[in-house]
């Protein structure tokens, strides 16, 4: 566990970062923090590190990892195409928590990387960490989220601590991640991007600087499309007790908060920092302020990954509007609740 101050970072000589990238050169796989979320790494042409990373996950191996470059010119190299469209993304969001799907170039990666596609899903980081420790690598790093495969991803490295300690070679720690969710994933393979998976560059963001986008995937409840990105079809973020998103007044919330617990349940109640003193529970945990979504997304998996230290039997969950990230954080929060609703009817 190597703590990293991030902000000096350019100045300064790290001796933690060139352990860590001298592990990975190695074939190790060492956990680092990116701007999303915490990342997984390992070297992407070795078969053996990438194969580390499922093992450390219990990731299923049909999911493929997103490559993590510093420098634009290695797309060139992993992909066999890239339409103008692709570039004009990369040019407004790199670095930053966009990735793009490109048609693969042959014999550059580890097969287990893509999963068997012919496609390859690529992202350049916008932390100072990781871009140091990608560089002093020397070659692009293959990471999923570090944490255990069906639980919320790690926004500190206590968090990816809990989940893979004596799992990984390590973990730099660089404090809090910024945005708290995963980057936006883009299918760049078609005449127009399409948005499989919702994250911290927004349908909006995307629309200003490329024109028409489609929404594809099982994204934004489209539950019925069939899962072009494959590890959409998974469980995910899920805390350990039961969640349901609830929807409806604040009294209505407390009447289904107070059936519950009538009944012999510990209830858990996820609420904002405008309606926490709203409830009584045996368990409520604040994660965010509503009327700055960004907070939100910052704070949900933290939240998520809180409640498990109670043993509750469920957990209740307020919902966000769709605008902005809050497309990206209802897609999260509808995976961790399986689906399931509770709404006032009136
Ligand atoms: O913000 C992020 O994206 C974080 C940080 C660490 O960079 N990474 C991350 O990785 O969230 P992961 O593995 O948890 O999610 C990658 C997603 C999965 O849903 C996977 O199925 C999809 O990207 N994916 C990867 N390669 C793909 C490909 N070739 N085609 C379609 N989907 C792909
Ligand atoms: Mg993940």
């Amino acid at each position: 566990h190597w703590i990293v101050d991030n902000f000096s970072i350019t100045h300064q000589h790290y001796p933690q970062i060139e352990e860590a990238a001298q592990l990975i050169r190695k074939g190790e796989v060492v956990a680092f923090p990116t701007e999303t979320v915490y990342g997984l790494g390992g070297q992407v042409k070795l078969d053996q590190a990438v194969q580390k990373i499922f093992t450390a996950k219990g990731r299923p191996s049909d999911n493929p990892l997103i490559v993590h470059i510093a420098d634009r010119k290695d797309v060139n190299r992993l992909a066999e195409s890239v339409p103008d469209y692709a570039e004009a993304l990369m040019a407004s969001f790199w670095p930053g928590p966009l990735t793009i799907i490109v048609p693969k170039q042959e014999g550059v990666l580890s097969e287990l990387v893509t999963a068997g596609l012919h496609t390859v899903a690529i992202r350049m980081p916008d932390h100072p960490v990781a871009l140091a420790l990608i560089k002093e690598a020397g070659i692009p790093v293959a990471a999923p989220s570090a944490n255990r495969s069906g639980k919320p991803s790690p926004t500190t490295a206590a968090h990816v601590l809990d989940d893979l300690s004596g799992r990984i070679a390590g973990v730099l720690d660089g404090g809090d991640t910024g945005v708290g969710l995963e980057s936006t994933v883009v299918d760049c393979t078609g005449p127009y991007p399409v948005i499989l998976r919702p994250g911290g560059v927004t349908l909006t963001d995307i629309e200003a600087a490329v024109g028409k986008v489609e929404i594809g995937g099982s994204t934004f409840q489209n539950a019925k499309a069939v899962p072009k990105s494959p590890g959409m079809k998974y469980t995910h973020y899920a805390p350990e007790a039961p969640l349901y998103l609830i929807e409806g007044t604040h009294s209505f919330i407390q009447e289904k908060i107070d059936e519950l617990r009538a009944e012999g349940k510990k209830v858990g109640m996820m609420a904002t920092e405008e309606s926490e003193h709203f409830y009584v529970a045996d368990r409520i945990i604040s994660c965010g302020c509503r009327y700055e979504i960004e907070s939100v997304a910052k704070h949900l998996y933290g939240a998520l990954r809180s409640f498990n230290s109670s043993s509750l039997d469920v957990i209740l969950a307020e919902t966000f509007p769709l605008e902005g990230v809050g497309a990206a954080i209802m897609n999260r929060l509808e995976k961790a609740a399986g689906h399931r609703w509770i709404k006032e009817v009136d």
